[in-house]
């Protein structure tokens, strides 16, 4: 029974089924009780044991219960598993099974609400529901909606007045919104090609940021790319051709400028020669979640890139299509690609800055502005659009050293009026947004920076959670592409701005 293979363990196990179960039930005592703790794998034999006693037909709910709250989260998943088989000679079944449900682990939580559909019981039902105070993934989410949804437990539930239960699974459901729609006839045909290459690309929460920076294709290669976004914000993925990032990513912040592209999916038609394929917007305010693309990759070898053309993630937002012949010559094209100096600046590597005040320095700091991109989000000399904080009078807030970290660590200290909250409504919508107006009854959202006067209104009695985001909206490394004397350009501009002399101001 210690033996790492599975065959062995069940012929063993049956082997002792065909014995006389009370001297069965005594050597399995024995072996349990000399079993070395320090082993590694000491878990794994107590469970072993667990299974050779049911099939005996006998219980061992001591040993169960010793399981159930042990250290290692495999163990504890499979003694959850068994509860239903043992539950009736334990009247702590729905306490234990309740502790299960609440558990650190997701894997021991849908253990939990897997055995409340065997038990069946109102007690199982009540404790087991609390796996809905935690997060749930895919799995997770697939197992409490089918148990759930099982008869023995849907009448816990169906006649609720509140319809909670069935509002969760309903939104539950919506996790379906990830999986791959159903191809069409010709979708499925270049899927069936033999040399097809599949490429999984998805955003992660809360980081505006694609799960995968880099894949590689062959010259002319079926290439069936499947995006996802679980994210609270929507993002596209648009592959471009080599080296066109700037023109298209500039096109779609001028796309911005105009509040009537709001909802667009953010494609600028006007470089439209420089995109070879595009997603459209996909996550919680669209359509859908997922968006499969399927194309012949490109027949010259290269870096195409790929980003997120919403206004200002295109600038952290991105990853790289390599098109190679092989994997040599792939990692050839990223060697030869004109190194872009990065620094990895820090915030004591300035704390002695002396920040200059002439005109050359600032002239120099609003092209570091411009080259960091910070225009993406903040004016410009009072042209652009202020997406972020208003920074044109931030010279009089902070200086020097204290200005720089505000902007090499944004998240350390958010300006409240600007934090992003995530709110969860009791039909399972997730909104997320800067609140711009709240009272005890109501709160007022901003849901997209691009258009403040859209903004959605909010009963506190509707609401379930509302989780602060800790991370700025303004992403780190901005800095990371300037050298020295430009980072302390950039606090010369920031710190005296740069106006166009008097007699100028009428053509400005
Ligand atoms: C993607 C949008 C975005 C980009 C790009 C961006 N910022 Fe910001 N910035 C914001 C937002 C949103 C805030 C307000 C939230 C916060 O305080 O973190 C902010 C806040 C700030 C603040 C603090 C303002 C205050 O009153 O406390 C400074 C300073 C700043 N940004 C400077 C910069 C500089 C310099 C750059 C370029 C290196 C830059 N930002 C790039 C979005 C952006």
């Amino acid at each position: 029974m210690k033996r790492p293979e599975y065959r062995y363990r069940y012929w063993a196990k049956r082997e002792l089924r065909s014995r006389d179960s009370t001297e069965v039930r005594h050597a399995l005592d024995e072996w349990t009780r000399k079993l070395d703790s320090s082993d590694s794998r000491f878990r794994h034999h107590q469970i072993e044991a667990i299974w050779a006693y049911r099939w005996i037909g006998e219980t061992k709910t001591d040993l169960l219960r010793e399981l159930l709250a042990c250290e290692n989260r495999h163990a504890r998943a499979a003694a959850t598993q068994q509860l239903r088989y043992w539950h009736q000679e334990m009247p702590d079944a729905a306490r234990l099974l309740r502790s299960a449900a609440n558990d650190a682990n997701a894997m021991v939580r849908m253990e939990a609400i897997i055995a409340a559909s065997y038990i069946g019981s109102r007690d199982a039902f009540d404790a087991a529901i609390d796996v809905l105070n935690h997060p749930h993934g895919k799995h997770l989410t697939y197992a409490i909606t089918s148990s759930l949804g099982s008869a023995a437990l849907r009448q816990y539930w169906q006649d609720e007045p509140d319809g909670r239960i069935a509002s969760i699974l309903k939104s539950a459901s919506q996790i379906d919104t990830l999986r791959e729609p159903t191809p069409s006839g010709r979708d499925a045909q270049f899927d069936s090609q033999k040399d097809i290459a599949r490429v999984d690309i998805s955003c992660m929460p809360e980081r505006m940021l694609y799960t995968k920076t880099v894949f590689t294709v062959r010259p002319g290669q079926p290439t069936k790319l499947v995006f996802t976004n679980p994210d609270a914000t929507d993002h596209n993925l648009l592959i471009l051709k080599p080296g066109a990032v700037e023109a298209v990513g500039m096109a779609a912040n001028e796309m911005a400028r105009d509040p009537k592209n709001a909802n667009s999916d953010f494609i600028p038609t006007s470089q439209t020669d420089l995109i070879l394929h595009a997603s459209p917007m996909i996550g919680p305010t669209r359509k859908s979640r997922i968006h499969v693309l399927r194309f012949n990759a490109p027949a010259t070898p290269g870096i195409y890139p790929y980003l997120c053309t919403f206004p200002g993630h295109w600038v952290v937002m991105r990853g790289d299509m390599i098109v190679a012949t092989s994997d040599e010559h792939a990692e050839r094209l990223l060697a030869e690609r004109t190194p872009e100096a990065q620094y990895e600046w820090q915030v004591a590597d300035f704390v002695d800055v002396v920040v200059p005040k002439d005109e050359t320095s600032v002239m120099r700091g609003m092209q570091a502005f411009m080259k960091a991109r910070c225009n993406q989000c903040h004016s410009v000399a009072g042209h652009g659009e202020n997406i972020g904080a208003d920074i044109s009078q931030i010279g009089k807030k902070y200086q020097g050293s204290a200005l720089l970290q505000h902007i090499i660590e944004p998240s350390r200290e958010i300006a409240e009026q600007y934090r992003n909250y995530q709110i969860t409504t009791v039909d399972g919508k997730v909104l997320s947004g800067m609140i711009v107006k709240q009272s005890p009854a109501e709160i007022e959202l901003m849901p997209n920076l691009l258009t403040p006067t859209t903004t959605i209104t909010i009963k506190r009695s509707d609401i379930e959670s509302q989780v602060a985001s800790r991370t700025s909206s303004m992403p780190t490394g901005l800095l990371n592409v300037l050298d020295q004397e430009e980072v302390t350009a950039l606090l010369a501009y920031l710190q005296h701005g740069y106006e166009v002399p008097e007699h100028l101001k009428h053509a400005h």
